[in-house]
């Protein structure tokens, strides 16, 4: 039996399909007038100027979206929910991880939002600067976002969890001018340092990263900070203490709203250019859509943190244009202990769920009875995204979190897509366990062979996108070559983007995403790159050369494992070896690209190009028989590595 003919189908509840907001007249739309459809959903947001053109294609592979038109998105998200009467209405739960909370309503947010965006002002930041922010889920982080948002500052999150050398360099790549974190933040219940990465990044004297004037601090943890001054400046002593009233300007459609940088194939992150009006147009209507979100009734909770796009689409601009309440968590999922989730689900009634994958099956290995313990009737809807859900994560996602009820949404997209692609529409689409099914009415996608060509049902392919959507990233800051070679050489001729990723279409043309194709690795849906890490290991003064590779990992979906090749005259001292090692990555990367394992091995197995095959590595890391070998200067070379290490 074919596969998919095999698969059980989820169809929608008869309850859920008569209220959801996307029914098949959106298809249909976007099938009649493609262009016309999404200038009707950019028309869901208040534009202070009307765009003249839906998209200007002709300077491809860079997009304009809404030729014209000008808005601003902080106000978007917003004021116009307060001029529309739903000022009380509250816009954020924040729960700290210590147990403190606090509630902000769009009142509040508005006049917070404005003082964020007076000081910024009065310290002399203009549209255009960049302003880079390391900070954990506080509400601060968000109130930072908009405050950039609305003034046209273009900002830079870092993840709190990267290491002060990466935040260097993305400081120094974006010339950011000012940099907001927190003295600390909670981490397991303990208060962990913040600002001093950011005092040991900028560094001093000749070493100090030259675009920053002023690192903004907010007190978090109350804890002892060294303090630069001139430099450094108090939240509470500043901007808190600034005007309330702000009024906004509005921004071109294609003004830069912020660069997030992600791994790529080499060790140098890339700083992904996205814009306003088509951004946010399309992380508005894919949330309302997908999330078939209903304002003023739903209670949303997307698990991710801002340091990702997940975070910057779903957690601050999709949820907030459209009105929404939503839960934001500071800390981690076990503390003070597993029921965390399910107790916040509870208390605040949470309607619709947005995790990863990894944190599904780490659910299932604390056992159901945990979330068992508590009342989770509220839910409604559940959402997946960041890497492939295994079937098996998916039904026990279905029945023992969603209660059978709960339609799911696998959604597929990408830092650089900016917003959902594919996924089911909850109220419409037959879902399949493990699958993200079709793509979005307006977009358009296809899975090709070499040549371009569509491949048949069941074979793998290629996952391209073929058509221009408004929530594409608009290049790599400062490297217009490198935006081309990534993204758009491989189906050059056709003028497609090439997204990374593998996909087949079963026998019901439903889309299975099956994972990276290229030298990145997702580790519980972190995107890390291979080239990366082994950057970091060769950094050590012992490792001549280091090759690495994502293996199967039951948990987090694929864990690290390097392998590394000692210089010369190098001892291999075991234990103490790899622990530096670890380190070494944790420091120049962050401590989520610590290698599950590292093996020391004499030498690794390269064509006769000198190109390391990481397939035969994967096979070995992953206990397989080899795969082919031919290609192999000497095919011995893996009876050195097995005898050798053990693996
Ligand atoms: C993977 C996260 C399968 C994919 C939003 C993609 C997925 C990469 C899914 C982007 C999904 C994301 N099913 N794979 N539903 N969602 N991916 O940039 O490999 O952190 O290319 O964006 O995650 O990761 P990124």
């Amino acid at each position: 039996m074919s596969e998919g003919t095999a698969q059980a189908v989820y169809p929608p509840s008869a309850e859920f399909v008569s209220q959801a907001n996307a029914g098949p007249e959106l298809e249909q739309a976007a099938e009649a007038d493609r262009l016309a459809f999404w200038a009707e959903q950019a028309r869901r947001l208040h534009w202070d100027t009307d765009f003249t053109d839906v998209l200007d294609w002709s300077d491809a592979p860079f997009a304009k979206w809404f030729v014209g038109g000008k808005l601003n998105v902080a106000y978007n998200c917003v004021d116009r929910h307060v001029e529309a009467g739903n000022g009380s209405r509250v816009a954020i739960h924040w729960v700290g991880e210590p147990g403190d909370s606090r509630d902000v309503t769009y009142d509040q947010l508005l006049a917070e939002v404005s003082q964020a965006a007076n000081y910024f002002t009065e310290i002399g930041l203009v549209s255009g600067d960049r302003v880079a922010i390391y900070m954990p889920m506080v509400p601060e982080a968000i109130i930072t976002m908009l405050a950039c948002a609305r003034l046209g500052l273009t900002h830079s999150v870092v993840f709190a969890g990267f290491s002060a050398g990466a935040l260097r360099s993305r400081v120094d790549d974006a010339e950011a001018k000012l940099v907001v974190t927190t003295d600390g933040q909670y981490r397991r219940g303990k208060p962990a340092p913040l600002k001093a990465a950011v005092d040991e990044a900028l560094g001093s004297g000749d070493d100090a990263a030259k675009s920053v004037e002023h690192v903004l601090v907010v007190n978090r943890t109350d804890s002892d900070i060294n303090w630069t001054d001139g430099r450094d400046l108090w939240w509470h002593e500043t901007v808190a203490k600034s005007d309330t009233a702000h009024t906004p300007q509005a921004h071109d459609a294609e003004h830069p709203l912020f660069l997030l940088y992600t791994s790529g194939t080499t060790g140098k992150p890339k700083g992904i250019v996205h814009t306003t009006g088509g951004y946010l147009t399309q992380v508005s209507y894919t949330f309302h859509n997908v999330f078939d979100h209903k304002p003023g009734e739903d209670v949303f909770w997307c698990g991710a943190d801002i340091g990702w796009v997940t975070g910057h689409s779903y957690l601050v601009y999709g949820p907030l244009s459209n009105g929404a309440t939503e839960v934001i968590y500071e800390g981690t999922p076990n503390s003070p202990n597993e029921h965390r989730h399910f107790e916040i689900i509870e208390q605040y009634k949470v309607s619709t769920y947005y995790i990863a994958p990894t944190l599904i099956r780490t659910f299932m290995k604390w056992g159901r009875e945990i979330p068992d313990a508590h009342d989770l009737s509220s839910l409604r809807l559940l959402g997946s995204v960041g890497e492939p859900i295994n079937p098996e994560a998916w039904r026990w996602y279905h029945e023992v979190i969603g209660g059978e009820r709960c339609p799911i949404v696998d959604t597929w997209w990408q830092t650089e897509t900016g917003a959902i692609m594919i996924s089911p529409l909850p109220g419409i689409t037959e879902t399949k366990p493990g699958s993200a099914m079709a793509p979005l009415p307006g977009i358009s996608a296809n899975i090709v062979d070499e040549q371009g060509k569509s491949v048949g049902a069941g074979e793998q392919g290629f996952l391209v996108l073929d058509k221009p959507w408004p929530s594409m990233l608009r290049g790599i800051w400062r490297d217009d070559e490198r935006f081309r070679e990534t993204y758009w050489s491989r189906f050059a001729d056709q003028g497609w983007y090439f997204a990374g990723d593998g996909a087949r279409y079963d026998d019901d043309h439903a889309l299975w995403v099956l994972g990276r194709i290229d030298d990145v690795m997702n580790i519980s849906g972190h995107r890390i790159s291979t080239a990366e890490v082994e950057s970091a290991l060769v950094g050590h003064h012992s490792i001549a050369e280091a090759a690495v590779i994502g293996a199967a990992d039951p948990t987090t979906g694929q864990g690290i494992v390097a392998f590394v090749i000692l210089r010369q005259g190098q001892e291999d001292t075991g234990d103490q070896l790899i622990t530096e090692l670890k380190a070494q990555v944790s420091k120049d990367i962050s401590p989520i690209a610590k290698p599950r394992e590292i093996h020391v091995v004499p030498e690794l197995p390269k064509t006769r190009s000198g190109k390391i095959m990481r397939r035969l590595l994967k096979d070995v890391a992953e206990g397989r028989e080899l795969g082919d070998t031919s290609t192999l200067v000497d095919p011995t070379v893996f009876d050195n590595i097995r005898r050798g290490n053990k693996v």
